[in-house]
Parts: structure tokens; C-alpha cells; sequence
């Protein structure tokens, strides 16, 4: 490891990265282990609402600031017809079995119209997940319909007689989920897939144009499959769908998932880049197969419509994969959305996964609830680059040793994760100890920096350049992700508070000290645009 301690870094307020929106801060509730039922939805808690819906956590997700409410699943959603969700609670089927996650009775109480209020409450859009494992492309164009037409037609009557005549104006959905795997039912490969999605865009399209349509992609293990759907698929669909998840047990590896992301990312990247080549292929098998070439008009967008740490749970436990998070974890996580919103010219969503109790940030018991250390982290970012844009900045800093899976990690067996040398994984020279990410505020009033410092047992000193931004005050506002104890602290429902965020206002410096292990936002108000 570089001996130094000393850091420098120079960020360049004219080199835009990307536009911060709210959609890329999504949640995800699934009807999966303890997270809609028994976790957000939970009428046998006495912090629960007349409508089962729980006072603590939803006060807990309206912190986050959603700008997106991803529903029913996930894996869930193969196991829901989108009819057992709507209508009366008496009329729906009681519950349903979720076959998948060691097989859960799963309530259908907290259905679409449910799910839809929840979303409004926290003032985030509903991105509805369609079942395109077992239902029809009809199907899906019904619950469009359904949802969003104002035509005196069967299904926008049967949502009439459901008792809502305004019609809910949803225009986020996913084409099914994980569709490629053998985890799942109607399990299908990327030419039946796509052949499926053609047909289900083009009919849900018909009842409303303004919709935004994902459809599942794979990455990096597997890019033919993505190939073979954006091939099927460019022009038609709006955004091609990710999943990852991250994590190991060992702080350095832990700091090095924001690493596997980058490249996740910039290879996903690549595939829309060679899906937007196929319009220009009058004389190649575009043309030969496609007939006439799709007209594109707007590059489909990355939905990563689930990222999170995840190594220790399993499924099929007791308690369906509730993963516990250390500090180290809420490090790893801020990371992670740095990368995601350095991205955030290719990124149309982003949604950590999920957002109760099932890999969450959020735990319960029936009366008791904790925020998890990675839903301070989260709070931090989220707050930190709310709109406004991402803008460059590089850091020179000392870089240490590090390994990783170089794919959907999680689930790493954590005895396994113990054997170096296995081939899943990926080795790193020269993970940066000093991660961060910049941006400038809407109003052009404030410069918000959020540094992780990644290394576990020393301070860094880092000499900040802003290259043309001006302070405008003397003064800047600090905010810590503060511990009692070392690296693997958790907080628990006995004790919630052991991390926690701490703000101060301190004076402006160029020079400042990252203490060992630390996440740090600072927001410097500035004079004005750079020249
Ligand atoms: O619960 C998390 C699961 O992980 C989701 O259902 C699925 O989409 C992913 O494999």
C-alpha cells in the first residue's frame, strides 16, 4: 500500500457527467418475505394505520425521498395475475403462493391501488413490474388499460366499478423480472423473451404512448442475451433492466464492490451502444431480419431496478434473507451510489433492493423498528446530490489491494468467500482510498461533496482544488456518518443509534482530514458557475 496519508482532489465544475433526478433514488416493496406483508403492510402492528399501512415505516421511507416505488416484485411478480391485485380485498384470492424464496404465503391485501396511494404519499411515482413469466402481452396491455385509459372500455369499466373513476396514470413498468433464470417460473430465453416484449410494447403502447417500458437485461456474464433482446428490441423499448448485488465479508473487499459496479456499468453501457448501431444497418442482419429498420429516438436508459449488498442471508430462513449491515456495509453502499450517479447520463432509474426488512435498510419487529447503518448512508447521498448535476472530480490518492465476485456476489457462501482463489473472482491492484463524487446544486448555489475514505486504520489528509468554483461563505455544512464502536458495528433494535448521521457547520477549508473508515458530505456554498 502507498505510505502516504495524503490525498488531492480536483473537481471540475464545467464537466458535466450528468443530471441528478429523483428516479434515481428509487424503493422497491416486494411481495416477498416480510417486506410488504409484515413490513410496510402490517395490520396486527400497533404502529399500523386503520389501512394496515405502518405510521414508523413509512415516516422512515418518506425520509428517503422516493422517486419511484418499484412493485409487486422481483421474483414475486411471476407468481401474481395483475387481477388477483385489483378490486375489493374480500374479492381478491386470499393470498397467493410464492413458490420461489423457499415458498411464502403471500397476502394479496396490499395490491395495486394500495401500492399506488403508498407511492403518492411519499411522492414518488408506482413502476409497476409485469408478470411476463406466466400472463399474456394481452395481459399486460389489460392492466394498462386498466390503469390508465379514460375510454368507456371493459377494463378501464372494471376499474369504474372498483370504485375509481380518474384513471391512476401509471407510465413506469418492467417487462418480468430475472427472466433468464431457472429460479424462475416461465423461465424463457432472450429470442422468446423479446418476441413476448414486441408484442406486449407495441399493444400496451396502443392504450397509452406516454408510457416508459423496461424490459430485462442481463450484463456482463451474459451480454448475448442482452444482445439478443436489444437486437429484438431497439426502438421499442426505453430502458433495459439490471440487477446486481455486492458485498464481502472483509473491509478492504467490501470497499472494492463500487469497482465490479464501474464495470458492470460501463459494459451495459457498450451494449446499448452497439443496440444503437442496429437503425443504421440497411445492408446487415437488421435489415435481413428485422424487415423494415426500427426508428430510435430517444437511447434506451439503464433501470437498475435492484443493487444492494448482499452476502450473508440466505433464503428459505426463518426470517427470508433479513441481512444485518455493519458500517462497513453503509461505506460500500455510498460508493455503489457513487457510481450510479456518475452514470447518471445512461442511468434512467435506480432502486436499492428492497426497502423493508428483506435486504433492507429497514428492519421491524411487530412494534419496533430500526433504520439500518445503510439507510444513514443512503439518507446522506440522497440528501447530499438531491437535483443539480454531477460534475468530475478526480482524486490522486494512495490505493491498496482487493478482490470481488465479479457478478451478482450475492448470496457468497461466506465460508467459500474465504477461498481466494476461486475463479468467480476478480483482483484489484489499486482500489482508490478516496472515493468521491461531486455535484453542483440546481439553483448553481452549492457545491455538495461526498467522500468515502476507504482506508480502516488511517486518516487522510486531502488538499481540495475547485479549479475556478469560489467559496461564497466562510463556512460549510458538515454531515458524518458517526459510530460508536469500530467497522462492524450494526445497529439493532435494542440499539438503533450506534450509527447514526451527525451535522455541524465548520469553517471552509482547503485542507481537511478524512478520519479512517469515514463517510463525509460537505456542502460548500460557491459563488457561481466556473468559467
Ligand atoms: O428478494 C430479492 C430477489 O432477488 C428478487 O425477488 C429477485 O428479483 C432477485 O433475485
Amino acid at each position: 500500500m502507498n505510505q502516504t496519508h495524503n490525498a488531492e482532489l480536483v473537481v471540475m465544475g464545467n464537466k458535466t457527467l450528468g443530471t441528478l433526478d429523483d428516479r434515481l433514488y428509487g424503493q422497491f416493496i416486494e411481495l416477498a418475505g416480510r417486506c410488504v406483508n409484515g413490513g410496510i403492510y402490517d395490520p396486527g402492528s400497533p404502529r399500523a394505520r386503520a389501512d394496515g399501512v405502518r405510521t414508523d415505516v413509512l415516516e422512515a421511507l418518506k425520509a428517503q425521498r422516493p422517486g419511484f416505488v418499484r412493485y409487486p416484485g422481483g421474483c414475486a411478480t411471476a407468481y401474481f395475475n395483475w387481477q388477483d391485485l385489483v378490486g375489493p380485498v374480500s374479492e381478491r384470492p386470499r393470498a397467493r403462493l410464492f413458490r420461489g424464496h423457499g415458498g411464502q404465503a403471500q397476502s394479496t391485501a396490499f395490491g395495486i391501488p394500495e401500492a399506488w396511494a403508498l407511492s403518492r404519499e411519499l411522492g414518488a411515482e408506482l413502476y409497476l413490474c409485469v408478470n411476463a413469466n406466466t400472463q399474456s402481452p394481452e395481459d399486460a396491455a389489460n392492466l394498462v388499460e386498466y390503469l390508465n385509459s379514460s375510454q368507456p372500455t371493459q377494463y378501464a369499466d372494471l376499474r369504474r366499478a372498483h370504485g375509481r373513476e380518474e384513471p391512476y396514470g401509471v407510465k413506469l413498468f418492467g417487462l418480468g423480472n430475472e427472466i433468464y433464470g431457472q429460479w424462475q417460473p416461465g423461465q424463457k430465453t432472450a429470442a422468446q423473451y423479446a418476441e413476448w416484449c414486441a408484442e406486449a410494447i407495441r399493444q400496451m403502447k396502443a392504450v397509452d404512448p406516454t408510457i416508459r417500458v423496461a424490459v430485462c437485461g442481463l450484463g456482463r456474464p451474459d451480454p448475448e442475451w442482452d444482445r439478443t433482446v436489444m437486437f429484438r428490441l431497439i426502438g421499442l423499448a426505453d430502458m433495459l433492466s439490471m440487477h446486481n448485488y455486492f458485498g464481502r465479508p472483509c473491509f478492504e473487499d467490501l470497499m472494492a464492490a463500487s469497482r465490479v459496479c464501474e464495470k458492470f456499468f460501463r459494459a451495459t453501457d457498450q451494449i446499448i451502444d452497439e443496440a444503437m448501431d442496429i437503425p443504421l444497418g440497411a445492408h446487415s442482419r437488421a435489415h435481413r431480419e428485422l424487415g423494415a429498420l426500427p426508428e430510435v429516438t430517444r437511447r434506451p436508459g439503464i433501470a437498475f431496478d435492484e443493487w444492494n449488498l448482499w452476502y450473508r442471508s440466505r433464503h428459505g430462513t426463518p426470517h427470508d434473507v433479513e441481512e444485518v449491515y455493519h458500517y462497513a456495509d453503509a461505506l460500500a453502499l455510498a460508493s455503489l451510489m457513487h457510481v450510479i450517479l456518475r452514470h447518471a447520463a445512461s442511468v434512467d432509474l435506480a432502486n436499492v433492493s428492497l426497502a423493508v426488512n428483506t435486504i433492507a435498510p429497514i428492519l421491524t419487529d411487530r412494534e419496533r423498528m430500526v433504520c439500518q447503518t445503510t439507510w444513514h448512508a443512503h439518507k446522506l447521498i440522497r440528501d447530499a446530490h438531491d437535483r443539480g448535476r454531477v460534475v468530475e472530480s478526480v482524486a490522486d490518492a494512495p490505493v491498496f489491494k482487493a478482490k470481488h465476485e465479479r457478478f451478482f456476489c450475492g448470496i457468497v457462501d461466506v465460508e467459500k468467500a474465504r477461498d481466494e482463489n476461486l475463479s468467480t473472482l476478480e483482483h484489484f491492484d489499486d482500489v482508490q482510498a478516496l472515493d468521491a463524487l461531486a455535484s453542483i446544486s440546481e439553483d448553481r448555489r452549492a457545491l455538495r461533496l461526498s467522500l468515502v475514505q476507504k482506508l480502516p486504520d488511517r486518516p487522510l489528509d486531502v488538499t481540495l482544488d475547485l479549479h475556478g468554483l469560489v467559496p461564497a461563505s466562510e463556512t460549510m455544512t458538515v454531515r458524518r456518518l458517526a459510530r460508536d464502536g469500530d467497522v462492524w458495528t450494526e445497529n439493532t433494535l435494542e440499539h438503533p443509534d450506534r450509527v447514526r448521521i451527525e451535522t455541524a457547520t465548520e469553517p471552509f477549508a482547503a485542507r481537511f482530514t478524512l478520519p479512517p473508515a469515514s463517510l463525509t458530505i460537505l456542502e460548500i456554498p460557491i459563488k457561481g458557475e466556473p468559467q
